[in-house]
C-alpha cells in the first residue's frame, strides 16, 4: 500500500534541494577557505531561521550528487572511498562519469546512456513574478533538474546602468515629441510602451537607492530527462513550457547549447548559459523553493504517518528519535483521530514486534483491534476484583524495579 501511494504521490520522485555558493578569490584556495566558511555560516544559520533543516555536504556527498545527475535512471550505487584514488590511479571525475555515452550531437535534445534530455532556459518577460511558478514546476511528475545561477551586481554599476537606460528612454521621449510637433499633434501623446517601460526602470532606480535591494543576475534551467521514449521528453518539456506560459514567462529550448546547458545544470555553481535576466532582491527572492518542509526520517523504524498535503510527499517517522516521542492526534469529530492512532498502532505492531503496545482506552473502542492481534483485554472497573490486579498488570508490563507506582 505504501509503494502504491508513494508511486501515485509524486511517480516515486524524490526531490531534493541543492545550493552551491562561490566567490571570487585571486589568492586561491587558501583565501577562499575561510571566507567560504563564513558564507557557509550565513547560509545556514538563515536556513534556521526559515525553519528548515540543511546540513553541508562533503566532497564524497558532492561526488555521490554528481554521480547521480551524470547516472539517471541508474540503480548503481556510488562506490568511492578517498583511498581508491592512490590505489587505482583513476581521478574523482572517473568515478562519476557515466558509463555508456554523452551524447550533443542534435541541436534540441541530447542522450545520456538510455536517456533523452532536452535544456530549456526560462525567459522571464513579466515585471511581477508570482512564487507559484517554481512550486508548480517542482511539483510535477517528471525527472528534471531545475538550476538558477544568480550573480550579485555591483550595487554602484547596477544604479549607473540604470541611469544610463533613464536617460536612453527621456532621449526617445524627446524624439517622440519633435516627432509630433513636426507632424502637428500633441506632443503629449507618447507611445504606450515607452510609458511603461520609463515608470518601470524609475521604480528599480527608487527600489535600489532607497529600499536596501539589490541587483541579481539570474540565469533559469531546466532540464528534463526521460528513459527510453523522446515522445515522453517532448510531452514533458511542453507541460514545464505550459506553466511558464500561464506565469508570462516562456520556455525556450537552449538551440546547440544542450551541453552547456547540462553542465551548467550539475551542481558546481558553473554556469556556461550566457542569458541573464536582471532581477531585484524581492523578485530573486520568490525563487526560493522552501515552501514545504518535509519530514521523512531514515532507520527501519520510521513509520508511515500520511502525506504532505502541500509538496505530496510521504511523511515517514521515527518518535523515538525526535525530542520527545509523545504525540497528540488533533481534529474535529470524524476527522479520523481514531483510525489514524489505529493505524500508527497497527504500524507499530508490525515493523516493532519487539515495542510493547498499551492501550487504555475508557471507551473500550480499540479491544476488538487488540483482540484480533491476538493481544490482551483488561477490563477494569471501580471496587472490582480487577482493580487490584492493576498492580500485578503493570508489574507483568515493566520489570518490578523500574515500576513506581502509589
Ligand atoms: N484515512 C482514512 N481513509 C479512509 N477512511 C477514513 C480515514 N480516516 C478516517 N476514516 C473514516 O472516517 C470515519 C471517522 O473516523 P474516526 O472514527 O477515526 O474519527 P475520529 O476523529 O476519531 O472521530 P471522534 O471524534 O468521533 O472519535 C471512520 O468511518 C473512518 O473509518
Ligand atoms: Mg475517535
Amino acid at each position: 500500500m505504501l509503494k502504491n501511494q508513494i508511486a501515485k504521490s509524486n511517480n516515486g520522485i524524490e526531490r531534493s534541494k541543492y545550493i552551491t555558493f562561490g566567490i571570487p578569490a585571486e589568492g586561491g584556495i587558501t583565501e577562499a577557505r575561510p571566507r567560504l566558511e563564513r558564507v557557509e555560516a550565513d547560509v545556514m544559520g538563515n536556513f534556521k531561521r526559515l525553519g528548515v533543516p540543511s546540513e553541508p555536504m562533503d566532497g564524497r556527498a558532492r561526488l555521490a550528487l554528481l554521480h547521480s545527475q551524470m547516472h539517471p535512471g541508474s540503480r548503481e550505487a556510488f562506490r568511492f572511498s578517498w583511498k581508491d584514488i592512490p590505489q587505482t590511479g583513476l581521478g574523482t571525475k572517473d568515478f562519476i562519469a557515466p558509463p555508456d555515452s554523452l551524447d550533443f550531437r542534435q541541436s534540441r535534445t541530447f542522450r545520456i546512456g538510455q536517456y533523452w534530455g532536452a535544456v530549456s532556459y526560462l525567459q522571464i518577460m513579466a515585471s511581477e513574478l508570482s512564487d507559484k511558478l517554481l512550486a508548480e514546476i517542482l511539483e510535477l511528475d517528471a525527472e528534471m533538474t531545475v538550476t538558477m545561477h544568480i550573480q550579485t551586481v555591483d550595487q554602484l554599476k547596477a544604479i549607473k546602468t540604470i541611469k544610463g537606460k533613464i536617460s536612453d528612454i527621456g532621449k526617445m521621449k524627446v524624439e517622440e515629441q519633435r516627432k509630433a510637433v513636426r507632424s502637428g499633434y500633441d506632443p503629449d501623446i507618447l507611445p504606450p510602451d515607452l510609458i511603461t517601460f520609463s515608470k518601470d526602470a524609475a521604480e528599480l532606480l527608487a527600489d535600489l537607492q532607497s529600499r536596501n535591494e539589490r541587483m541579481f543576475l539570474l540565469t533559469f534551467t531546466v532540464v528534463n530527462l526521460a528513459p527510453p521514449t523522446r515522445q515522453r521528453l517532448e510531452n514533458d518539456v511542453f507541460t514545464v513550457g505550459g506553466i511558464a506560459q500561464k506565469y508570462n514567462c516562456a520556455l525556450r529550448r537552449l538551440d546547440w547549447q544542450q551541453e552547456q546547458g547540462f553542465v551548467s545544470s550539475l551542481a558546481l555553481g558553473y554556469n556556461e548559459v550566457e542569458i541573464q535576466r536582471g532581477m531585484t532582491t524581492s523578485s530573486t527572492a520568490i525563487f526560493i523553493p522552501f515552501m514545504t518542509r518535509e519530514l521523512r526520517m531514515a532507520g527501519g523504524q520510521a513509520l508511515y504517518y500520511g502525506m504532505n498535503a502541500l509538496s505530496h510527499n510521504v511523511i515517514m517517522a521515527d518518535r523515538k528519535k525526535l525530542k520527545s516521542a509523545n504525540g497528540m492526534y488533533l481534529g474535529s469529530t470524524g476527522s479520523g483521530k481514531s483510525f489514524a492512532a489505529k493505524r500508527e498502532l497497527l504500524n507499530v505492531f508490525l515493523t516493532i514486534p519487539q515495542d510493547r503496545i498499551i492501550v487504555v482506552d475508557p471507551m473500550g473502542e480499540y479491544a476488538p483491534l487488540v483482540r484480533r492481534l491476538g493481544g490482551q483485554v483488561i477490563e477494569i472497573a471501580p471496587r472490582t476484583a480487577r482493580t487490584t490486579s492493576i498492580r500485578w498488570m503493570w508489574s507483568s508490563i515493566w520489570p518490578p524495579e523500574k515500576a513506581r507506582f502509589p
